[in-house]
C-alpha cells in the first residue's frame, strides 16, 4: 500500500513508516492541483494543517482508507466526507499540548511587556524604552475560554504568576474547573466584564468561529490583553483590530489566523499585536511525539488494527 506524506513530519515518523512494506512518498511542495491529480494512487495520506481534506479532495481519492492528522485540530478534514466513505481519520491530541501551551504563555508575556518590539528596537541600534512600558500578571485576572487539554495546561502555568484565573466551558465539569483552581463563569459575557486578559483554547468549530467579536469586545475592560494560540478566527480578526484601534484591546499575542499561510493581515500592521507563523506545536518535543504518533496510528489502521485516535 501507498502513503503519502504531505507535509513535514518528524524524521521518526517517516521511519516508523517504512518498517513496514508501504512504500512512503515525501511530497511536501505539491500544488493543489497537483496533489488533486496523484491522490488516486495512495491509500493513505499524512498530513498537518494545512492540507484541506474536503469533498473536492475525497472525489479524487478513490484508493484511500487513511487520513492522518499529525496534530490536534481536525478542522481541516471534513469528517462527514471521511465517514460516509469508510476513510479512517486519526490525529493525535495530546502530542503537542505542553508545546501549545508554552508558546501561548510565550506570547501573553511577549505581548504584555513589547519584549518582540523591544528586540526590534535594539537591533535596529535604538536603545530606548519609549512607548514600551508593559503590565504585571500577578493579581491580574486571566479568562480562559476552553479549559480541555490545552487550556488546563495553561491554566497550571498561570497559577505560577499568582493570577485569579476563571474560564468559560459550557462542555465541562464543575470538578474539572475546580481541579485546575479556576472560577466558572455561565456565560461568556460575564467572562469578558471581569477578565483582564482572555485566552481562547477551544476547537475551531461552528459555534466558536467568531465567538470573540464585536459585541464582545464592547462588553470588556479598557484595556483588556488577549492570545489565541488555537485557531485563527476564534476571535475575529477584523473586530480584533477594530478594538485595538479604538483602545479596547491593549495587545494582543496570535499564532493562528484565518487563513493560512498570511502575510497580509492588517493585524501585522499593529505595533502592539505579536505574531508567530502557527509555532504552537513547533518543538523538537511535539514534532517527535505528533510525527510518531501519526505513522503508528497510519499503519495500524491500514492493517485494519484498532487505533486509539480514530
Ligand atoms: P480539547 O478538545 O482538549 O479542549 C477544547 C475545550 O474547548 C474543551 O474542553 C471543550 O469543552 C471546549 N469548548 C468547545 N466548544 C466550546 C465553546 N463553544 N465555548 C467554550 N468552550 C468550548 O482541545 P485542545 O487539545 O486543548 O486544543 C485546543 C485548541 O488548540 C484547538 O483549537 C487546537 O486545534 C489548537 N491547537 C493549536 C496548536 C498550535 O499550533 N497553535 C497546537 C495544538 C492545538
Ligand atoms: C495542531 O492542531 O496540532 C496544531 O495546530 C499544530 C499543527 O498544525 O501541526
Amino acid at each position: 500500500m501507498k502513503v503519502l506524506v504531505a507535509e513535514k513530519i518528524a524524521q521518526e515518523g517517516i521511519d516508523l513508516l517504512n518498517q513496514g512494506d508501504l512504500t512512503v512518498d515525501i511530497k511536501l511542495d505539491l500544488t493543489r492541483e497537483q496533489l488533486l491529480e496523484i491522490i488516486p494512487e495512495y491509500d493513505a495520506i499524512v498530513v498537518r494543517s494545512v492540507t484541506k481534506i474536503n469533498e473536492e479532495f475525497y472525489e479524487r481519492a478513490t484508493n484511500l482508507k487513511v487520513v492522518g492528522r499529525a496534530g490536534t485540530g481536525v478542522d481541516n478534514i471534513e469528517m462527514e466526507g471521511a465517514t460516509i466513505r469508510g476513510i479512517i481519520v486519526v490525529n493525535t491530541p495530546a502530542a503537542n499540548n505542553v508545546s501549545a501551551a508554552e508558546h501561548t504563555i510565550g506570547l501573553l508575556l511577549s505581548s504584555i511587556r513589547n519584549i518582540a518590539r523591544g528586540n526590534q528596537r535594539i537591533k535596529d541600534r535604538a536603545w530606548s524604552r519609549e512607548g514600551l512600558k508593559g503590565v504585571e500578571l500577578q493579581g491580574k485576572v486571566m479568562g480562559i475560554v476552553g479549559l480541555g487539554r490545552i487550556g488546563s495546561l495553561v491554566a497550571t502555568r498561570l497559577q505560577a504568576f499568582g493570577m485569579k484565573l476563571i474560564g468559560y466551558d459550557p462542555y465541562i465539569t464543575d470538578a474539572r474547573f475546580e481541579r485546575f483552581g479556576v472560577t466558572r463563569k455561565e456565560n461568556l459575557e460575564d467572562l469578558m466584564q471581569e477578565a483582564d486578559f482572555i485566552t481562547v483554547h477551544t476547537p475551531k468549530t461552528e459555534e466558536t468561529f467568531g465567538m470573540i467579536g464585536d459585541e464582545q469586545f464592547k462588553q470588556a475592560k479598557k484595556g483588556l490583553r488577549v492570545v489565541n494560540c488555537a485557531r485563527g478566527g476564534i476571535i475575529n480578526e477584523e473586530a480584533l483590530d477594530r478594538a485595538i484601534k479604538e483602545g479596547i484591546v491593549a495587545s494582543a499575542g496570535i499564532d493562528v489566523l484565518v487563513n493560512e499561510p498570511n502575510t497580509t493581515s492588517p493585524l501585522l500592521d499593529l505595533d502592539n499585536v505579536v505574531l508567530t507563523p502557527h509555532l504552537g506545536a513547533d518543538t523538537l518535543e511535539a514534532q517527535y511525539n505528533v510525527g510518531t504518533m501519526v505513522a503508528h496510528e497510519v499503519v495500524q489502521a491500514l492493517n485494519g488494527e484498532m487505533v486509539p485516535n480514530a
